[in-house]
């Protein structure tokens, strides 16, 4: 019986510690187990983060071991090397692929009804690693996806068409990295068409003067890499909303990735996709409507994660 005020999180670089402290600061977790190949530098973590309990609510953060996440509901994989700034995040996949065959064996050996979560890049490729690693059920292998990707598309169109980010609807699919895309055809403003939003209210924008925006989202991690080396604060909210989904059953619709049979004609792979996501992890792939341009995107950013799925034997 797993704890589901009890996560995990294997990884204490940047995105491992900024993680942490977003999910103290939610209030989601009671007991957060931060586990490293450095145990001192977790060890710093957690003192660090404990000290701004008194500003929060209790809760009890702790450097540990594998055998500490055995309880837990939610393991957060962070670990591995990230992108420098002259590196894709495809060029990651041989080092990340064999640090998750030293991890997953030590925590499935622990906690076998965990949700486990992959953060790690290339992400949909670790995801796939993870999932065949564990032998857990496809709907309790999630990876972030393009939870991200599809933030940082509402947040520019939000900006450029002066309204409320979380009221821009438009989702990012695909790889997450440079085969993703944006699904257009179905992206709207509460609702409303967002080729008919800029007729209305935005008459200097078009949808095809909007398209141009997202060379700025794929590009976002190489750009803010290349100014201060890594990213960190934005994945990390990124993981909270999937943990609240989680946590909370809130069935939310995340483009996390998951792994696909069947569904946009794709098959055996781990892609971001609009998913329901809830208590139980995955519960539902979305088949949202995609024009033929967009299908085709997909398809290609399947076959590219297909041959790095056949290159690291997953
Ligand atoms: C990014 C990392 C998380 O896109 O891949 O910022």
């Amino acid at each position: 019986m797993v704890n589901l005020q009890k996560c995990a999180i294997i990884g204490c670089g940047q995105v491992g510690a900024t993680t942490a402290f977003t999910l103290m600061k939610s209030g989601l977790f009671s007991e957060l187990i931060l586990i490293d190949l450095d145990p001192e530098k977790a060890d710093g973590e957690a003192m660090d983060l404990n000290h701004c309990l008194p500003f929060l609510k209790p809760a009890q953060i702790r450097a540990g071991g594998y055998d500490d996440l055995a309880d837990a509901a939610l393991v957060i994989i962070t670990a591995g090397a990230n992108q420098k700034p002259d590196e894709s995040r495809t060029d990651l996949v041989g080092r990340n692929v064999a640090i998750m065959r030293q991890i997953v064996p030590e925590i499935v050996s622990r906690n076998r009804e965990c949700i486990l979560l992959v953060v790690s890049n290339p992400v949909d490729i670790l995801t796939q690693a993870v999932l065949k690693l564990s032998g857990f059920p496809a709907q309790r292998v999630i990876g972030s996806g393009t939870v991200l990707d599809t933030a940082r598309l509402k947040y520019l169109l939000g900006r450029r068409l002066h309204v409320d980010s979380r009221n821009v609807h438009a989702f990012v699919i695909g790889e997450h990295g440079d085969s993703e895309l944006a699904v257009w055809s179905s992206a709207n403003i509460s609702g409303v068409d967002i080729g008919d939003y800029c007729r209305v209210c935005c008459a200097s924008e078009s949808a095809k003067t909007l398209h141009p925006i997202f060379d700025e989202v794929k590009n976002s991690a190489y750009a803010i890499i290349e100014k201060k080396g890594a990213t960190y604060y934005a994945i990390s909210l990124a993981v909270l909303r999937i943990c609240e989904a989680i946590i909370r059953d809130e069935e939310s619709i995340l483009t996390v990735s998951t792994h696909c049979q069947g569904h946009y004609g794709l098959d055996g792979l781990c892609i971001g996709l609009p998913c329901v996501v809830g208590r139980e992890g995955v519960l539902q792939i979305l088949d949202i409507s995609l024009d033929g341009h967009e299908r085709q995107g997909l398809e290609r950013s399947a076959a590219l994660l297909r041959e790095l799925i056949r290159q690291q034997h997953l």
